[in-house]
């Protein structure tokens, strides 16, 4: 923990890097204590510059230096400078020259994750955003971009598979020794946050890929010996996410190979490097006994996001890491497009804005609230965040909204066209779909550099007799830490006006043409818009499509609000009615005391009646029907309720409201339960999916009611259950009950996968989220369980990233045994792996939104974490997190 690495670097402070990279060789003689690379840099001054400083200063981390060697003459120790993080070299030529230097790094010691580490005897690399330098003395930027070719060398029985990024051009034997060697060139210039190499003993899964142009790209798969029958999802999905790029992007593959590594100790979901990515194996591995709907939706989504990368992060890179959302902004953006139109539909919309609204809106409403391009950071892996990738995703879609499909496709033709092989910034991705567009895009650029959620606030009235309806908009971005003042921002919202009978009234404005779209752009903090012609008083369909990622008011009563949810047109807005309804039940009963923490049955039933309408109408979508069903979640209701929450009562209320509704529809729900029941083997197609879903989530308001017959109707679903989808819904169903079911169950669960890690994973995450009075003690209790370990991250967050995120009421319970206990967990995990410690540490970010006695407790733990040795990664997310809001 040095003072240094913990003072924030700016984005204003931007400058070129003095010396540029052109080539790369690297020769890595793969071992597990000494790893020795060897590096051959070919650099030259940046000719941007004018002729500066001579002194060259390179980033490296954890190394041990052997020796250094400038055009081909070894320096002496006077001649270079080791400091921690840098080695710098006083004088270097003022022409292209040569660096060869020899390094070793210990892959077994690298528990951080970051570098070149272990996982279960495979080597693997994980370099974004700052890894590379723990391989070897490197520019470790993204705005340096060079020419890899990567020779490996390892033992050839621990490690027959040597994989690096691009193609492979060499390999053979190194006789007498038992090693062999490969040779890797990749043939496109890369920062050096792509670069990536494996070594181990895996197995290989392939198939193939022909480009719309005619080339044929070879497909491949690895992971451990035993699992290639789980293989056939990830492949699937990559295919298709290749031929959709084409189609709706036309973006084809470049290289002549394409490979993707299952490794089971990872930090994050997947590695995007060039060619060759890293996957955590559980956004590869699938069967259907072993894995959920959840998991093949994740799997084809995060296969699909790194492959587009290809082109946006890759191609077109960052040109300083304050850009990122320009790549996973981006890329997000194109995953949601890539499974709506191939998959879900409208339901993705619902899943998108949920995920949007579950994570995103509390962090821009707290004290980690940041741009979606920041301007500051202490440790840029902590900018990781929902904010870069989920709201950096919404204001892509909002560019699309504003510029239509068609410009917005211009604009990102014209983008790669311009930028194609360099590292840029949001400026220059912005300006690419103004000048395809032609439009001023200058006030869109404040999505960028403002943070917090604006709050719309939208008011009709209708006058009978000039037949006019005026729509009054007015905007507030609220302040976030360091930004107080805020400018008015440039919101396309889009609207309809609901007739009596349910029709769509035509939009006019000003003339007579109809307002394409229903798209009306908010500009100033207060605006009106009058539509004419409206011959009888509308229902306002407003922000349709969720079109910017606002806090909505509106002047709705429940009678309209009632009347959205069983006729708007708009599938996003139909089901955002049913949740508004909902919510508007939930955050009443919340705030009440006691007795008044109830849901009037006369309320609840009139909603009942709502959503089980929606939900049995069999020409909808059944995934789109089983989103009506599920009601809003505790962190839902403690957003809306905004301040002074109080969890207990959060999670009353919509107990409460759960059995209402199971109660006044019961007969329903269980029809539609047998209905959906499962006909023929497992498929994951969506229509499967979502009768499994629509049948799960009818089980869960049925088994809310505490009929017996209804716990032994999950017990039954656990019990039948065909595939992991099913049995998993009944065990987390069942695991928040105090009833010998859900011990058998469980039991029951882990005789059965106990040796499955990824399995096993589902076991401890579904009883860390149960929402009982002990569960504090049952993750004490899981943390001692012979299976569990610190030594994976995904079972870490299994256990410990399941409670303290997904389970609001034991995470927050009133005596403060869930913060402490997150605190002591996070202060060891940091000790080895600071990035998932402060990952962890991000749990704590709603808590001035807690009612004042959770907020003293929260505040206690916190100031006593600060007070403790953290690393930089842990530092600043206590800190900020303390800081007065
Ligand atoms: N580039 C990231 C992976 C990454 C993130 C590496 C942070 C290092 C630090 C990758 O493209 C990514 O975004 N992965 C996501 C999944 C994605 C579908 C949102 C992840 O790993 O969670
Ligand atoms: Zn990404």
């Amino acid at each position: 923990m040095h003072q240094s690495g913990r003072k924030p670097k700016l984005l204003t402070d931007y400058a070129p890097p003095a010396y540029l990279i052109d080539e790369v060789e690297l020769d890595v003689a793969l071992d597990p204590k000494a790893a020795r690379v060897a590096s051959k840099l070919k650099l030259r001054p940046n000719p941007d510059l004018v002729a500066g400083a001579r002194r060259l200063a390179l980033d490296g981390e954890g190394l041990s230096l052997q020796s250094v060697a400038l055009d081909g003459i070894r320096l002496s120790r006077e001649d270079y400078a080791l400091k921690e993080g840098s080695l710098s070299i006083a004088s270097v030529p003022a022409k292209p020259f040569t660096l060869e230097i020899v390094t070793l790094c210990d892959p077994e010691a690298n528990t951080a994750l970051s570098g070149l580490y272990r996982s279960n005897g495979t080597y693997c690399t994980q370099c974004e955003p700052e890894g590379f330098r723990r391989i070897t003395y490197f520019i470790d930027r993204p705005d340096v971009l060079a020419v890899f070719t990567v020779r490996i060398e390892a033992d050839r029985v621990g490690a027959p598979v040597l994989l690096s990024n691009g193609n492979l051009i060499a390999q053979g034997e190194i006789e007498g020794t038992g090693r062999h060697f490969a040779v890797w060139h990749d043939p496109f210039p890369k920062p050096s946050y792509l670069f990536a190499l494996v070594g181990g003993d895996l197995a290989c899964v392939s198939d193939s890929f022909t480009t719309a142009s005619g080339r044929k790209v070879a497909l491949n798969i690895y992971v451990e010996h035993g699992k290639e029958d789980r293989c056939a999802w990830a492949m699937d999905s990559l295919k298709r996410a290749m031929r959709w790029d084409e189609e709706r992007f036309g973006r084809e593959y470049d290289l002549d190979m394409f490979n993707i590594v299952a490794v089971s100790d990872f930090n994050m979901g997947a590695m995007e490097n060039k060619g060759l990515n890293i996957f955590n194996d559980k956004l590869v591995l699938a069967r259907p006994d072993t894995a959920s709907d959840a998991d093949y939706a994740s799997i084809e989504s995060v296969i699909a996001h790194e492959y587009f990368h290809n082109w946006t992060g890759n191609r077109v890179t960052c040109r300083d890491w304050f850009q990122l959302c320009l790549k996973e902004g981006l890329t997000v953006f194109r995953d949601e497009e890539f499974t709506a139109d191939t998959r879900l539909g409208p339901v993705q919309r619902v899943v998108d804005v949920r995920l949007l609204k579950t994570h995103q809106f509390p962090e821009d409403a707290g004290p980690l609230a940041h741009p979606v391009r920041p301007a500051s950071y202490i440790e840029i892996n902590n900018f990781y965040t929902s904010t870069v990738y989920e709201k950096g995703a919404e204001l892509c879609r909002m560019l699309q909204t504003l510029l239509g499909r068609d410009g917005f496709r211009k604009g990102l033709d014209l983008y790669f066209e311009r930028h194609d092989g360099q590292a840029v910034t949001v400026e220059d991705f912005v300006a690419a779909m103004a000048h395809a567009s032609g439009r001023d895009l200058s006030q869109f650029m404040l999505w960028y550099t403002q943070a917090g959620t604006p709050e719309l606030a939208c008011s009709l009235d209708y006058d009978v007799h000039a037949k006019t309806a005026r729509l009054a908009v007015s905007q507030v971005v609220p302040p976030t830490p360091g930004q107080t003042k805020k400018e008015p921002m440039l919101i396309p919202l889009k609207v309809g006006l609901i007739g009596a009978n349910g029709d769509e009234l035509p939009l006019k404005l000003d003339d007579d043409t109809p307002l394409a779209g229903g798209l009306l752009e908010v500009t100033q903090r207060e605006q009106v818009f009058e539509f004419r012609d409206v011959p009888s008083p509308p229902t306002p369909s407003l922000l349709r499509g969720f079109s910017a990622p606002v806090r909505l008011t509106t002047s709705l009563d429940p009678g309209q609000i009632e009347f959205l949810m069983l006729h708007d047109s708009d599938p996003f807005n139909r089901w955002q009615a049913a949740q508004t309804y909902a919510l508007t039940l939930l955050t009443a009963a919340a705030r009440g005391k006691g007795d008044r923490a109830r849901v009037t049955d006369k309320a609840a039933a009139r909603l009942g009646q709502s959503l089980g309408a929606t939900a049995s109408d069999a020409a909808l979508l059944p995934a789109y029907r089983a989103e009506f069903l599920k009601l809003p979640s505790e962190s839902d209701i403690a957003r809306e309720l905004g301040r002074s929450v109080d969890t207990d009562a959060v999670h009353t209320a919509r107990e409460t409201l759960r059995a209402a509704i199971g109660n006044a529809i019961r007969e329903e729900l269980a029809g539609l339960y047998e209905r959906a029941a499962p006909s023929g083997p497992y498929s994951s197609d969506p229509e499967s999916a979502g009768r499994r879903a629509l049948r799960s989530a009818a089980l869960d308001l049925l088994v809310g009611t505490g009929e017996p017959a209804e716990l032994a109707r999950a017990e039954r679903h656990y019990r039948e259950a065909a595939n992991m989808t099913d049995a998993i819904a009944a065990l987390a169903i069942l695991s928040h009950l105090e009833s010998p079911a859900r011990d058998r169950a469980l039991d029951d669960f882990y005789a059965r996968w106990q040796e499955e890690p990824l399995v096993l994973d589902k076991w401890f995450a579904v009883q860390a989220r149960a929402a009982r009075p002990d569960s504090v003690e049952t993750v004490q209790t899981l943390l001692s369980h012979p299976k569990f370990s610190l030594k994976n991250p995904n079972r870490i967050r299994a256990l410990i990233g399941s409670f303290a995120q997904a389970n609001p009421t034991g995470f927050n319970r009133a005596d403060g045994g869930g913060y402490r206990l997150l605190a002591d967990q996070a202060l060891e995990i940091d000790r080895f792996n600071p990035h998932l410690a402060a990952r962890l540490l991000g749990a704590f970010e709603s808590w001035r939104i807690l009612e004042p006695h959770r907020q003293a407790r929260a505040k206690a733990v916190l100031e006593d974490l600060a007070a403790r040795t953290l690393s930089t990664d842990s530092y600043e997310i206590v800190t900020k997190t303390l800081a007065a809001g």
